[in-house]
């Protein structure tokens, strides 16, 4: 097939080189911001007199109808046109005939590549922070409910000191308040247009840089040109906000996973979102956060793979750029699946309350307020922890708790102890006390 751009060529581009140079079979996802771009585009010709409002028009016109037939599955994609900007002006000479040749005046796919990317982004990050709003939503209603789940809190997995299941959920919600700050602030970085830019230098042509903005809603512009078609922060900065999204959801994730083994039955997942084994009828997997836990490597990936693809390439535009568009987009897909799955899982989960308060009975989860009883009535510290450790293992040897201890017991390991300390161990005041919710 005769190339848009073979003027100067003699001969047709190998069969393996057009398979091998095809990005359509991805950035065909870009096909709305990229006639959202041309549009626009052309608005702009019309406007700075480049080309006539009826050119403008029927431009626009083509492109319209173009649009339709992708989003009726009626477009004849093919390799041989590379990608999907021009697939779309192929198909417009197609419609309108040579006026379609006036599209890409004071334009080069370089700068069109990178409008595309930056719609394609702007839009993205709200989705992604919308569904992060459902999931903060889940988790501030299980907090809400679960303020009177003592439960132990664990350092290096080890039971640590009574916390409250509340406390849990609420960590996770900040974790992902502060990701949506973050994606957020990756915004500013993809909401400036690099339109106007063309291949690297510019045009001598007199477009309207502003007026192209103003259609396209961006809040700045590039101010140099060569920045403009060769920057791929943004794209850096959204993968990396999601990196470290996935970060927090993978440890959730990691956390759903051992409170519902055996040896932790803290909760249980709704069988609408746990999975069976092929052989062991008695199993019941949580398949959900395994591959959610899962999917944040492929993210971390996708984020080293566009930070290597950039880190030795000269100014402006070279197609190994071409190779940011697969790890964004399944990082925007894994990013996604993953936050519509949460909500349903979170809210269908059996919270086993009892069992959380047994393991805080079973340990010496409440030690630490033993320490600091003393610390109270006058003891340093240091030697308050002394005495409550040795505590701790006077109860391993006679097997008991130290809420088991009397008042005589406790009195041979320090004369601070009186009435008041019997009752401290499991009191859910003690466990608000230090908590935040
Ligand atoms: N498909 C290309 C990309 O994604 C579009 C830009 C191509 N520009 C060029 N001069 N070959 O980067």
């Amino acid at each position: 097939m005769k190339k848009l751009w073979a003027g100067r060529f003699e001969k047709e581009t190998d069969g393996l080189v057009e398979k091998f140079t095809a990005s359509i079979d991805f950035d065909r996802k870009l096909y709305e911001q990229d006639i959202l771009g041309s549009m626009a585009h052309a608005r702009m010709l019309a406007k700075t007199g480049i080309i006539s409002k009826q050119e403008a028009a029927e431009i626009i016109r083509g492109l319209l109808e173009i649009k339709l037939e992708i989003e009726r599955g009626q477009f004849p994609f093919t390799f041989e046109l590379e990608d999907i900007h021009m697939h779309i002006e192929k198909r417009l000479f197609e419609k309108i005939g040579p006026v379609a040749g006036k599209l890409h005046t004071a334009r080069s796919r370089n700068d069109q590549v990178a409008l595309d990317l930056h719609l394609y982004v702007k839009q993205k990050i709200s989705e992604v922070v919308g569904k992060i709003d459902k999931v903060m939503k889940v988790l501030w209603k299980l907090a809400e409910e679960n303020r009177d789940a003592v439960m132990p809190g664990y350092t290096h997995l080890q039971r640590a000191q009574p916390v409250t299941l509340a406390v849990h959920f609420d960590a996770y919600y900040q974790m992902l308040k502060r990701d949506k700050e973050r994606f957020y602030s990756a915004m500013k970085g993809a909401d400036m247009m690099p339109l106007g830019a063309c291949a690297l230098a510019g045009t001598t042509l007199p477009i309207d840089r502003e007026y192209t903005r103003e259609l396209l809603g961006f809040s700045k512009m590039y101010e140099n040109t060569m920045d403009a078609v060769s920057d791929r922060d943004f794209v850096i900065e959204f993968i990396s906000c999601s990196a470290i999204l996935m970060v927090h959801l993978s440890r959730m994730a990691e956390d759903l996973i051992l409170w519902s083994t055996s040896e932790f039955d803290f909760i249980e997942l709704d069988d609408g979102f746990a999975t069976g084994s092929s052989i062991m009828p008695q199993k019941k997997n949580p398949d959900v956060l395994e591959l959610i836990r899962g999917k944040a490597g492929r993210v971390f990936g996708n984020l080293m793979a566009v930070l290597a693809l950039m880190k030795g390439l000269p100014l402006s535009y070279n197609r190994d750029m071409q190779e940011d568009k697969e790890p964004l987009f399944d990082t925007v897909d894994t990013v996604i699946s993953c936050l519509e799955v949460l909500p349903g899982l979170l809210s269908t989960m059996k919270i086993k309350k009892e069992n959380m308060m047994k393991a805080v009975e079973d340990s010496f989860a409440d030690a630490t307020y033993y320490a600091e009883y003393l610390v109270k009535k006058g003891m340093p510290f240091r030697a308050a922890h002394e005495i409550v450790g040795k505590m701790v293992s006077y109860c391993i040897k006679k097997n008991k708790k130290l809420k088991d201890l009397s008042l005589v017991e406790l009195k041979n390991f320090s004369e601070l102890f009186s009435e008041d300390v019997l009752g401290l161990s499991y009191n859910p005041e003690n466990v608000k006390n230090i908590k935040a919710l």
